[in-house]
């Protein structure tokens, strides 16, 4: 099977094995086969956030679970939904009924299974602020577990299931709680300009109105995947100490940072654009011209003409400020 459909990089690769899951028994299924050949996994849900470097040896699991709900009580709502369901979709489900807690996060690609994986976060919210728990297949044993939040180490675009529960368990339905008493999060930079320039009152936002404010902005900066396929962000923002911090300032007066606990967070967007690779295109793949922190495909290159951008990006942001980036897609294989 050809994966060019199935990421959002829609970098040619093939798998060895493909198999379309629409139930849990067919996962077991697709499961019990990987096991009998020893063939290695990988999960896919909208393709969003992975680079394919070379054809895949294994089995590619396509999880098309579906299933939503919705349960209102008087401790908030909350939202079940199976890992195939597109995350979108379920924030604009939501933002429908006036439930708030997901509508920084719209327009955010990729399926509700992910989500989890990488701690998805937009606009001054993550998913673990109304995370509640989620149900995985053990790989391993076939058993379904339960993870609660603290189950998951959910960190910024980190979570157990990028650390030691790695390549272990098939998220299979995720659960989250939406406050009764929601209040909008509208101070993210960004979000708050647009909100100034169209003249919106702050104190009048709905989940709906933020919504659609997140969607013009992210419309504004981010391309397309149809049109101009890429996997969002490229790199993490990194995180230094302070000392580092107050240097880089010195040195670069302008520089983006937010501060996070006793670190910084750098823009690594800024970073790269100070660097002068923000537009520029190489071969097939390039920089994006309105954010640089996300690397584009509009020639349909293949994964190593990415991985080969993403390394001279990685050495020349070292050389120059001394920051180390590290990519947040996932390689395969
Ligand atoms: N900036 C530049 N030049 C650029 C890009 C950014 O100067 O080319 C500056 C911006 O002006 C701004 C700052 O860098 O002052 C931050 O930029 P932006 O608001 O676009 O956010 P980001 O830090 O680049 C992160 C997330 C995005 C998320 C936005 C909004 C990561 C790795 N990325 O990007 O997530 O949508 O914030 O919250 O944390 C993703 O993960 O795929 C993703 C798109």
């Amino acid at each position: 099977v050809d994966l060019q459909p199935f990421n959002t990089m829609a970098i040619r690769a093939r798998a060895a094995h493909y198999a379309h899951v629409g139930s849990l028994d067919e996962l077991r299924e697709a499961l019990e086969f990987a096991r009998r050949r020893r063939l290695p996994i990988l999960p896919l849900g909208g393709g969003s956030n992975i680079v394919l470097t070379g054809g895949y040896p294994g089995l590619v699991l396509h999880i098309d679970l579906q299933g939503l709900a919705v349960e209102e009580g008087p401790h908030g709502a909350l939202i079940t939904a199976a890992a195939g369901e597109n995350w979108h979709q379920l924030v604009m489900h939501t933002v429908a009924r006036n439930l708030g807690g997901l509508e920084n996060l719209a327009l955010i690609p990729g399926r509700v299974g992910a989500a989890p994986i990488q701690n998805i976060g937009a606009y001054g919210v993550e998913l673990r602020d109304t995370f509640e728990d989620l149900s995985a297949i053990h790989i391993a044993s076939g058993e379904l577990r339960e993870f609660s939040k603290a189950d998951c180490h959910f960190a910024y675009r980190d979570s157990v299931f990028k650390g030691d529960a790695r390549d272990q368990y098939i998220i299979t339905r995720v659960r989250m709680r939406l406050p009764s008493n929601w209040q909008p999060r509208a101070d993210y930079p960004a979000l708050l300009q647009y909100l100034q320039e169209h003249q919106i009152d702050v104190g009048g936002l709905t989940p709906a109105r933020v919504a659609e404010a997140v969607i013009a902005v992210r419309r504004s900066k981010l391309p397309a995947p149809e049109k101009t396929p890429n996997a969002g962000s490229f790199f993490k923002n990194p995180l230094v100490d302070e000392t580092a911090y107050l240097a880089l300032k010195q040195a670069y007066p302008d520089l983006v940072a937010f501060p996070a606990g006793k670190c910084w967070k750098l823009a690594a967007g800024w970073l790269i654009d100070q660097a002068g690779w923000r537009g520029r295109r190489i071969g097939n793949v390039g920089v994006h011209d309105r954010q640089a922190l996300v690397l584009v495909n509009p020639g349909r290159g293949a994964g190593s003409e990415i991985t080969d951008l993403a390394r001279a990006i990685a050495d020349d942001i070292l050389n120059r400020f001394g920051v180390q980036l590290e990519p947040e897609p996932r390689y395969y294989p």
